[in-house]
């Protein structure tokens, strides 16, 4: 049997909902596995839930539900968000289940003898009212340096400076917000000290971790390890450390251990043996994850591991993080997405394809750009590949009855070496070079296909053509099985169709045998829009600052007036039913409102480009007075009006704008022309049309 390959995804806290930064690195560990697989290796991919910790007890507390009911919703929603975006783990645990407690107290228990772990007494900052200590995180006050209030217990948002929870002034505890004291509690720590020539050794010797990240630990080492404590007093939610009542295994002790927990439960349900991934020699232990819990994956857990006796991790691949349209993630930017949020929106297959072409081996991070991101789905993956396929089957069906015979693909040799440099880079993480080799070999496909043009053979040659057809079919399946790490749920499909069971790379320079096509289906269509949160009402609609340059009657309507506008940019044409308050010389050099991107319509047989904004009150009528710039935007609440698609007048008759005492509002706000609320030209109350 080939030796075990465990490969872990850093467990996700279970207060919270998995985000699209989350998913760079289950997605990339997914492509990691799938590759080992379909390269027939013995590898699982192993991940749980991060269960413990003050914030969950704390969050469960307010929410008025207890922690497990917390964690078991958290346990749901992820495991769905993976599901959802084709992570396939061996198995997801939770570091709050037995066998969790199990290997915390065993670990506990073996350092404890060695004499790795002692008692000290320390002093912390304690709620006297809520009766409990505080993270640095739920102790609040003024920046010790700038003075800026309701900074956090660790460091300040305002002048970036970091300091002891002791140096804040006007200290607070953000439960309760009382001022904390300091109280004394004995901790057990962890010798880490101990361990610093051994880990140097561990971590110098390894080919496999990154050089960058070396330099950093080397340095940390170099400056001393201070021992770490690894316990936490009560109130908490965790696991109580063996011997003790009120103390509790700290959150980061207990959660690599869910590691070997969740391999643990994966053996037991599937009837492996655990001591070949953990215990025996030989097994590869691979973890991946972000650099900000570096210090945690290299130092302390090798160290628990060492002296534990457990196998110790022999890759530790490190990535960055996820930035969107070039900047972190942010809530109130509107560019803070969950996992749900996408795929309430799009298919799972596109982000991992755009994560698939940015990954490397590499460190840094990786940008989501919003339009980068339809180019590439639309150019690369949808275009060039998914089009290619389907084309090739809808003709082989349609033409040929779905005839398909053995073959080569068209320029062999040359898809041969593309095919050898992508596992290669699948092997290496440099899942972008992969993308391109693919990219070179459906290129050859496409170039293929249209130059042999079976279409036009088909009309003199059917078996000619059925050559052609074969050899592109014989190449879709090579790329099919090649695709298969970063989109499964795709290559599944073209399995299907080609009546293949899975993905073995043992398969792919053996020949289809003679067969029949299944049934095919478009397989992903192109983006047209990657918004994905709810647009500002604002956003959906144009209005526009104009000025009036000739105004006449409508020869058919004795309601209507014809305007002739500047609107900064361009001229348009619009009919106003305002001609009961207005006469056409009033309006002549005036600035109006335009809504600028509603459908043109034709109004007793004079077309209206537009639409002209006024309040009316009984029988008055009133044009929007703006004093902006001609062809400048309006706004609300700093949203531009700035929709580029057509609107019906039903959508912007779904719109609130009204006028009080002659202020206009949108949708209950301000409605803003060069920053300034606009007004009508007559006080009135009354509904803006
Ligand atoms: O940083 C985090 O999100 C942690 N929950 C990761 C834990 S990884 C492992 F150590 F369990
Ligand atoms: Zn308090």
């Amino acid at each position: 049997m080939s030796r075990k390959i465990v490969v872990t995804a850093a467990l996700p806290y279970a207060n919270g909902p998995i985000h699209l930064g989350h998913l760079v690195e289950y997605i990339q560990t997914d492509i990691y596995v799938r590759f080992l697989k379909l390269k027939g290796l013995d590898a699982i991919y192993i991940c749980a839930d991060d269960t413990h910790g003050a914030p969950i007890e704390i969050n469960a507390r307010k929410q008025g539900i207890t922690p497990e009911q917390l964690i078991a919703r958290s346990y749901e929603e992820h495991r769905r968000d993976f599901a959802g975006f084709q992570v396939d783990f061996d198995h997801f645990h939770s570091t709050n289940a037995p066998e969790n407690k199990h290997f915390a107290d065993l670990i506990f228990t073996r350092l404890r003898e060695k004499g790795d772990i002692y008692l000290k007494e320390i002093e912390l900052t304690y709620c006297p009212q809520c009766a409990r200590f505080l993270p640095d995180r739920y102790v609040m006050g003024a920046c010790p340096r700038c003075g800026a209030a309701d900074q956090y217990g660790d460091a300040c948002e305002s002048c970036n400076a970091t300091y002891e929870t002791t140096e804040l002034k006007n200290a607070y505890c953000s439960i309760c917000k009382t001022p904390p004291v300091r109280k004394s509690s004995a901790h057990y720590f962890f010798r880490l000290s101990a361990y610093a020539d051994w880990l140097r050794g561990y971590i110098e010797d390894n080919p496999h971790f990154q050089e960058s990240i070396k330099g950093y630990l080397l340095y940390w080492i170099n400056s001393g390890l201070k021992d770490w404590d690894i316990s936490r007093d009560a109130p908490y939610f965790g696991f109580p450390i063996v011997g003790e009542t009120d103390k509790y295994y700290y959150v980061w002790l207990d959660a690599p251990i869910g590691y070997i927990s969740s391999t643990a439960k994966f053996c037991a349900d599937t009837g492996r043996d655990f001591a070949e991934y953990w215990e025996r020699e030989g097994s590869e232990i691979v973890h991946f994850i972000g650099k900000d819990i570096i210090y945690f994956h290299f130092l302390f857990w090798p160290a628990v591991l060492k002296g534990a006796g457990f196998n110790l991790p022999s890759k530790i691949f490190v990535h960055g993080f996820l930035t969107v349209n070039g900047e972190k993630m942010s809530k109130s930017r509107g560019t803070f997405f969950t996992a749900r949020d996408y795929l309430d929106r799009l298919p799972p297959d596109y982000l991992r394809f755009y994560y698939a072409s940015h990954l490397s081996a590499d460190p840094g991070d990786l940008d989501l750009d919003f339009k980068h991101f339809q180019d590439t789905v639309n150019g690369k993956l949808v275009d060039n590949f998914c089009n290619f396929a389907y084309r090739v089957f809808q003709f082989t069906v349609k033409n040929l009855e779905g005839r398909v015979l053995p073959a080569a693909p068209p320029q062999e040799d040359k898809v041969r070496d593309l095919a050898a440099g992508v596992l290669v880079d699948y092997e290496s993480r440099n899942f972008h070079h992969a993308v391109r080799g693919l990219l070179e070999i459906s290129d050859i496909g496409n170039g293929f296909f249209q130059f042999a043009q079976p279409w036009s053979v088909l009309k003199t040659d059917r078996e000619a053509t059925l050559k052609i057809t074969s050899s592109a079919i014989e190449l879709i399946k090579r790329l099919a099985i090649l695709y298969s790490p970063i989109l499964p749920g795709l290559s599944a499909r073209i399995f299907a169709t080609l009546g293949l069971e899975k993905a073995v790379l043992a398969d792919l320079e053996t020949p289809l045998a003679e067969r029949t096509l299944g049934p095919s289906e478009p397989l992903l269509g192109r983006v047209q829009d990657v918004t994905f949160t709810p647009p500002h009402p604002a956003s959906l609609v144009h209005l526009r600052v104009a000025r009036v340059v000739e105004a006449g009657l409508h020869p058919k309507a004795d309601k209507l007036l014809v305007l002739k506008l500047d609107a900064g940019d361009h001229q348009r044409q619009i009919v106003a039913g305002i001609r009961a308050c207005y006469a056409p010389d009033d309006l002549v050099g005036r600035k109006i409102v335009v809504v600028a991107n509603l459908k043109p319509a034709t109004l007793r047989g004079v077309e209206s480009q537009g639409m002209l904004l006024a309040a009316s009150e009984g029988e008055v009528i009133s044009v929007l007075a703006p004093e902006a710039e001609v062809g400048s935007r309006l706004a609300v609440g700093g949203v531009e009006t700035a929709a580029a698609r057509e609107i019906g007048i039903q959508d912007f008759a779904a719109f609130t704008i009204e006028a009080r005492e002659g202020k206009v509002f949108f949708n209950g706000e301000p409605l803003l022309a060069g920053g300034v609320q606009v007004s009508t030209d007559r006080p009135v109350t009354g509904r803006v049309k």
